[in-house]
Order: C-alpha cells, then structure tokens, then sequence
C-alpha cells in the first residue's frame, strides 16, 4: 500500500490502538533505555511506550496522518517523528541499541533490504525487533494482510536471522476479539 491509502486507513478510526503490541512490551521491559528506531511506527503506540520508559526515539513512517495522530499524544515531544519511506530512509551505522519493526508488510526483497540495513544500524549488542502476520495466517489465522507475498515466516526471516544472535526466531499466537492471530517473531541482536 501507498502513503497515500494507509493516510486514508488511519482516516478512517480515530486511534487503532493506543497499547503496545503485548509480546513487544514483555520482550521490551527489561532492556535498558538507549536509542530506538520505530520503523513503520504508524500512530507511535511503540514509540510513545518506549519514551515513556526513557528510550531516545525516533518513528518513521510515511504516513503523515498517522504521524500525526502520534504527534498529539501526550509524551509525544519526547519523539523525534520522521516522514519518510522505510525502503529508502537510513540511520547511521551503529548509532542505536535497539530497531522495532512491528507489522510492516512489503515484497520480500524490500522487507529483507530494509531489515539487513537495519543490522546495520545496530550497535554491537543491540536489538532487533520484528514482528509482523504470518504467512500461515492465510488459513489458520484472522485478520492482516491477504497477500501471500506480504507475509512473514520463519523461512522468509532467516537470511535477517542469520546476521544475528537470535533468541527467537518462531511462529506466535496473538488473541484478538476476532480470533487466533498467527504472527512472525525475530528477536536477536547484533554479534558483538
Ligand atoms: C499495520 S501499520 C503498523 C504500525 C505500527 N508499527 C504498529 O504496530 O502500530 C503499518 C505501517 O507501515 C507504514 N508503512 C508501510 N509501508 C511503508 C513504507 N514503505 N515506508 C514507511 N512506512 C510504511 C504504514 O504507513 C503504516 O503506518
């Protein structure tokens, strides 16, 4: 999807959501506070949450509505929002100690490009964090997107994975009023 459709998504509801994704803020809680990239933050409901708790932020997304719903939340001048295109927009290297991607869904070659710069932005030690629908949600899973070459698995993760120390890279189960969310897990962090 374009800028353009996803400023017309956010359009649509007022605050998809305003908590963190569970299984991010469990994995998240017990790091110490450093510098954070939120890629593909949407409304900054990751960013806002790790302000909060000390973290040096900064959320990019191309999204200018959902930018600015983030924008008006309180904390939000903790944040540096920035606009711009994740296939394109760069950090420098080794300049932060932690990278969330949570539910960004592009064509496997952009989604492995983004993520192995990502690596690079990494200190030694520091953490990546992705989370996104898996491709096995297609048929025993409910919501996300339905295009087969959007999704994330296991296999499709592995060359990111494989530039890392991984701690877990799996298939997880999310509840939602709907039903069983099947999701795609890495969580690893850069060889020292
Ligand atoms: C499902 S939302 C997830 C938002 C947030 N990470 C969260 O978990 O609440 C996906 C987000 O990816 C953003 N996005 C998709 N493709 C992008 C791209 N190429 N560059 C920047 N943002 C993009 C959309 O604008 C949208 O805000």
């Amino acid at each position: 999807m374009q800028a353009r459709e996803w400023d017309e998504r956010y359009a649509q509801r007022q605050q998809w959501s305003s908590e963190p994704n569970a299984l991010v803020a469990e994995l998240l809680a017990g790091l110490p506070a450093g510098d954070a990239v939120d890629l593909a933050a949407g409304e900054g409901r990751h960013a806002l949450w790790l302000a909060a708790r000390g973290w040096q932020v900064t959320a990019v997304d191309f999204s200018g509505v959902g930018l600015d719903r983030g924008r008006a939340q309180p904390g939000a001048d903790r944040i540096a929002w920035v606009a711009a295109d994740v296939t394109t927009w760069t950090a420098p290297a080794e300049s932060l100690d932690l990278v969330l991607v949570a539910y960004l869904h592009l064509a496997e070659p952009e989604t492995l490009d983004v993520l192995t710069r990502a690596v690079g932005w990494l200190r030694p030690g520091g953490r990546l964090l992705v989370l996104g629908h898996d491709l096995a949600n297609l048929t025993h899973g409910v919501s996300g997107p339905q295009d087969p070459a959007l999704l994330h698995s296991v296999q499709r993760l592995q060359p990111v994975a494989d530039l890392l120390e991984v701690d877990r890279l799996e298939q997880v189960r999310r509840e939602t009023p709907a039903g069983v969310a099947l999701d795609t897990l890495l969580w690893g962090r850069r060889p020292s």
